[in-house]
């Protein structure tokens, strides 16, 4: 085997499937080049990229200052580990709190990874600030959803996919439904409640936007029995659902921060987007009264707040800034909504649209068991458009937010022409 010698899409689907863990089913397709909204496979053929790596591309394939950036800071300084200072930990964690307008960030490199973290800053704050008894700590997840793969969070999953098989399960859970504020109540009403936490939309589950008031009733009931709101925004931060966090209140950001959040949760995660997706960077943040809960030692991990990882997230915040990636998520999510929306009208194929800014699915008519969202995939592939399915009868759409009105015209007339196409 050569690694400089050229393989076929075939070959190298064959050498995955023979030398790789079978613990993803990708879509035929093999890629080996992405600029901004374009990844090529590697028989050259062109398409859009519909899925932005679940919304980790947001500033678009191989951004040339996010590239710059790590290639500038790889080239002096890779990794010093948290022994030691290093000259870019500090400037980022003014940079990230800055702009997200918390006290403290606590660097780490995975989403999942962050919301390990936020769990466990969580059990500590309840034992250190609010007098729940040592061990007893609960936190209450939603249905539906989804934070990552670790033991630890699978543990409070209701997705029989993830979770079968892996236990014995973590204790010191509760699970309420998505989107029901008597739920929620009735569980933070035990006095050894923690946390709730919670993804503002919930992405993988098939794009689930709750009810207007859900987030900011459920913030204050969390006030009210004095218990954490945690928001997970690894997939719906970084100006995906056309604001910077989708936690945001209905403001520009014309100009930074307005500081206006329609909920300002406790404890914000973060992942994916925070570096363009070119660099595994999450990070947790919540004010000091909470953060410093954690001491030296207690937490923490080689790679996280890495020079390259530092400078990378700074660059890749600076473009959602710069390019304005916020606004055109919110201008562009209402022209695909309305376009989608025609092609529901006149298809018994697809039965709903749904989603916020640039964070959007269709909703496939046939058993979440069936073949038929997949094959459309495929379909889509064929026409140059690259998306997956989620849970079977759903497929997430979201492009890089770098993509102009023009393109996103483009990618419509395509995903209706498959669509109208399939059910001849
Ligand atoms: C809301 C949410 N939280 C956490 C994660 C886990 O992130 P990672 O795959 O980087 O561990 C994901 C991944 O899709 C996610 O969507």
């Amino acid at each position: 085997m050569s690694t400089t010698q050229s393989y076929s899409s075939q070959e190298l689907i064959q050498m995955e499937d023979k030398y790789g863990a079978h613990n993803y089913h990708p879509l035929p397709v093999v890629l080996s080049k992405g600029e901004g909204v374009y990844v090529w496979d590697v028989e050259g053929k062109q398409y859009f990229d519909f899925l932005s790596a679940y919304s980790a591309v947001n500033q678009g394939h191989c951004h040339p200052a996010i590239l710059k950036a790590m290639n500038d800071q790889a080239a002096k300084l890779t990794l010093t580990s948290r022994a030691f200072y290093n000259d870019m930990l500090g400037k980022y964690e003014h940079y990230i709190t800055d702009m997200m307008k918390y006290d403290k960030v606590l660097p780490i490199n995975t989403g999942v990874e962050a919301v390990e973290t936020a769990l466990k800053l969580a059990r500590k704050w309840a034992y250190m600030k609010k007098g729940v008894a040592s061990d007893q700590a609960k936190i209450i997840f939603a249905t539906g959803n989804f934070h990552g793969r670790t033991l630890a969070v699978i543990s409070g999953s209701t997705d029989p996919d993830s979770k079968s098989g892996f236990g014995p399960y973590m204790p010191g859970y509760e699970v309420v439904d998505y989107n029901n504020l008597d739920q929620l109540e009735a569980a933070l009403k035990d006095p050894n409640a923690a946390a709730f936490i919670v993804e503002p939309i919930q992405g993988e589950a098939g794009v689930f936007v709750p009810d207007e008031n859900y987030l900011v009733d459920a913030k204050k009931l969390c006030e009210k029995y004095n218990a954490l709101f945690i928001a997970d925004e690894v997939q719906t931060g970084i100006a995906r659902t056309g604001k910077l966090l989708a936690t945001c209140g209905n403001c520009t950001c014309s100009d930074g921060c307005e500081r206006n959040p329609e909920v300002r949760p406790d404890i914000l995660v973060l992942g994916k987007a925070i570096s363009g997706g070119v660099f595994p960077v999450s990070a947790v943040l919540a004010d000091d009264d909470i953060m410093l809960c954690i001491k030296p030692g207690e937490h923490g991990s080689t790679f996280g707040g890495n020079p390259i990882a530092c400078a990378v997230a700074i660059a890749a915040l600076e473009v959602v800034k710069n390019e304005s990636l916020a606004q055109n998520a919110n201008k562009l999510g209402v022209i695909f909504r309305e376009r989608i929306q025609t092609l529901v009208d006149k298809s018994d194929l697809v039965t709903l649209v749904r989603g916020k800014g640039l964070l959007n699915a269709i909703v496939i008519n046939d058993s979440e068991t069936s073949k038929t969202a997949w094959n459309i995939c495929v379909k889509l592939r064929d026409n140059g458009l690259l998306a997956k399915p989620t849970h079977g009868n759903i497929i997430r759409f979201a492009p890089p937010l770098v993509m102009t009105e023009d393109e996103l015209h483009q990618c419509c007339d395509i995903i209706e022409k498959t669509i109208l196409e399939f059910e001849v």
